[in-house]
């Protein structure tokens, strides 16, 4: 099968790769500038570069819309407009331009029509491709549940893929989702924005938490690297013992002894410093006796009376 992506950043750039090595033909890679879109090919291995919306993403079986998503619904938009049959308006080709006329929007039905668009969001669903549904395109949303950095492509084998959309986009989700060795799982379309606020908690939360953590012992007189290292390994020790003994086993900490004098000096050694510090401490204490304690609530109960919540 073929591949268009429009928007090859960090996504875009390791899906169309890891394709790519599995015997997709990668057809117009679309970035904002010249320069971006001829390195977003160099890394893929293969593509053509456009610096903007081309007829050309048509030659492809399936789009992966990867913008950022603030990004998606205006080009959604914008390629809603773009179509071999009509010749573009000088200096429109990816800016808005006005409505397609009567004979322009059947041209325009007959080549997206059965066209497969996804985009990668984890937040939004496939309804910001509407535009593109209405000439007849099958969309879904992909979401790799990956973080993807800019220097190296992770390996995506036992990656979870949620995904959802119209059937036919869907298949084609599924689909790829098993060919980068992930598993493909579906999705409620209103279910997104709380489907990505869980990874949050489980990733981007983690990170501020083990940051925010060596920021203090480094303000106490820690040496940086050790204070990183040091909390590293004791989180990698308690995700080790949350996979192998379950949750409520590998609570530790002071509240799940029950030891509410401890949190107490916590709460005051934790004054100093920015009063994120002490709010986010407060906030997962309670998180931890909402989701950990086996006690009907008395543990949240003196928490809230404590922290005054
Ligand atoms: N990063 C992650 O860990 C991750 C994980 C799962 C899903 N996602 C989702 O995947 C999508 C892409 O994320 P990303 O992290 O790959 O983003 P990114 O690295 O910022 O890349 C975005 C790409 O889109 C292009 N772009 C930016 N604004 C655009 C616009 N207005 N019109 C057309 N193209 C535009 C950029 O062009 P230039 O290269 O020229 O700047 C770049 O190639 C998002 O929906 C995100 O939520 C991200």
């Amino acid at each position: 099968m073929s591949l268009a992506i429009v928007g090859a950043g960090r996504v875009g750039r390791a899906l169309g790769k890891l394709l790519r090595d599995r015997g997709w033909r990668i057809a117009a890679v679309v970035t904002c500038s010249s320069a971006t879109a001829r390195a977003a090919v160099r890394a893929i291995g293969a593509g053509k570069p456009f610096a903007h919306l081309t007829p050309e993403i048509l030659s492809a079986d399936v789009i992966l819309l990867t913008t950022p998503d603030s990004a998606i619904a205006a080009t959604a938009a914008k390629l809603a407009q773009v179509t071999r049959g009509i010749p573009p308006r000088p200096g429109v080709v990816g800016a808005t331009r006005l409505a397609l006329s009567p004979a322009e929007g059947r041209v325009a039905r007959s080549e997206w029509g059965g066209r497969i668009v996804l985009h990668t969001s984890g937040a939004l669903d496939s309804c910001v491709l509407a535009p593109l549904t209405r000439l007849g395109a099958a969309v879904g949303s992909l979401h790799p549940l990956q973080t993807f950095g800019a220097r190296s492509i992770p390996s995506l084998r036992g990656v979870l893929f949620t995904l959802e959309g119209d059937p036919r986009a869907a298949r084609v989700a599924r689909r790829i989702a098993r060919q980068l060795g992930g598993i493909p799982i579906e999705i409620p379309a209103r279910a997104k924005p709380a489907y990505h606020a869980a990874g949050a908690f489980a990733a981007a939360h983690m990170l501020s938490l083990i940051e925010g953590g060596t920021q203090m012992l480094v303000k106490l007189g820690f040496p940086k690297k050790q204070a990183q290292r040091g909390l590293l390994r004791m989180a990698r020790q308690m995700l080790s013992n949350l996979e192998t003994l379950g949750p409520r086993a590998s609570w530790s900490g002071p509240v799940s002894r029950g030891d509410f004098s401890t949190v107490e000096k916590h709460m005051v050694a934790l004054a100093p410093f920015a009063t994120e510090f002490s709010r986010a401490h407060a906030a997962m204490l309670l998180l931890s006796a909402r989701v950990l304690a086996a006690d009907n609530g008395a543990t949240l109960r003196r928490l809230k009376r404590m922290l005054k919540d």
